[in-house]
């Protein structure tokens, strides 16, 4: 056990997209080709996503998120050896066992961190976050990579409409270290079981074959009007327990699942939507990685800047939302 700093703070981002970007108009006309209805019109109006980024078949998770978690160590100044806790969070693992973090502590080339997987689907990252940070306040760990990554892709039912076109591929990482500066201010994490119907995979791999339903299903709406309360709610309590106010915040980045939810909750929170980082136009919903997605490409497009306040919101399948507020 090292010492405890008090704090931990955030030091590097990286994020890694598949090369294959799938606009509404290129998914549309493969849809129809196989009598499936859709268009970038239904798509952009009802959900702001302009296109998408594919893994082609066989890619797993742990390959994207290798490529971003090196992006994150290079972006720290921190040698893959130095790490002493990988936190992932996906839906999407590439096996049953081991977990996704091992796989990328293997092709990192670290040795003896702690490695482990967080299952909270669209809110992985920020329950992983917030996991990460206990341990480096505790002291159990110094420079933890903390990473979001999903191939969607593949539990998606591609005769279903009503799902296939809101979800893509991705990866975000960042690396969370020891510090005696303030870093994550507070933070706070739920989950209501009993809702487990309205966005699930309900599949499973067992005595050799598949059992339940291996696809993504959903009750768009009731997602919806759940997503747009508990964020409102929680983005509320999470500044509170940091003594601060909604107004003091300077970026906001809510799961990127779909623009409505995003410029409804900012209303509600009366926060500018100039302070909101938008990438679901550009990657669709990422599930656990879309937040470290959005928070590297504002980063390095020099938004956002060091001192300043973000607000982290993830919310999804569980049902499980939770909010991180960082000083970065
Ligand atoms: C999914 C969502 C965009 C659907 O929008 P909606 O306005 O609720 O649409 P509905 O599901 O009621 O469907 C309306 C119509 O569009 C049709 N439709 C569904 N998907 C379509 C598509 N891709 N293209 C064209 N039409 C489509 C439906 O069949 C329905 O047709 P009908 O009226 O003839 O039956 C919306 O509910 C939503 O954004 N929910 C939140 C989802 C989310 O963010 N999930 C992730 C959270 S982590």
């Amino acid at each position: 056990m090292t010492q405890a700093l008090p704090y931990a703070r955030i030091i590097g981002s990286g994020s890694f997209l598949p090369p294959r970007c799938v606009s509404n108009d290129e998914l549309a006309a493969d849809l129809a080709s196989r009598n499936i209805e859709t268009s970038d019109q239904w798509i952009f109006e009802r959900t702001g996503i302009r296109q998408r980024y594919l893994a082609e078949r066989g890619v797993k998770t742990s390959a994207l998120a290798t490529e971003a978690a090196r992006l994150a160590l290079a972006d720290a100044q921190v040698d893959a050896s130095e790490v002493d806790l990988i936190i992932l969070a996906t839906s999407t693992p590439d096996f049953v066992f081991p977990s996704t973090a091992c796989l990328v502590q293997a092709n990192l080339g670290n040795k003896g961190a702690a490695a482990f997987d967080v299952q909270a689907v669209c809110s992985g990252f920020v329950y992983a976050l917030t996991t990460a940070e206990a341990f480096i306040r505790a002291g159990r760990a110094r420079c933890a990579l903390v990473i979001g990554a999903e191939v969607f892709s593949s539990i998606l039912d591609w005769n279903d409409r009503g799902t296939c076109v809101l979800f893509g591929d991705g990866a975000g990482a960042v690396v969370v270290k020891a510090s005696a500066e303030p870093g994550i201010l507070s933070a706070e994490l739920h989950a209501d079981g009993s809702q487990m119907g309205i966005l699930s995979a309900a599949g499973n791999v067992a005595y050799g074959a598949v059992t339940g339903d291996p696809f993504l299903r959903m009750d768009g709406q009731a997602v919806f009007k759940q997503a747009v309360t508990v964020l409102d709610r929680s983005a509320r309590e999470v500044v509170a327990q940091a003594g601060l106010q909604l107004s003091e915040v300077d970026w906001f980045i809510p799961h990127q699942a779909n623009s409505r939810i995003l410029t409804f909750l900012a209303r509600k929170l009366e926060i500018p939507l100039e302070k909101v980082v938008m990438t679901v136009d550009q990657h669709a919903n990422t599930s656990a990685a879309s937040i470290p997605l959005a928070l590297d490409v504002a980063r390095r497009d020099g938004r956002i800047q060091t001192g300043q306040l973000v607000l982290l919101q993830g919310v999804g399948g569980g049902f499980t939302w939770g909010s991180v507020l960082v000083k970065m």
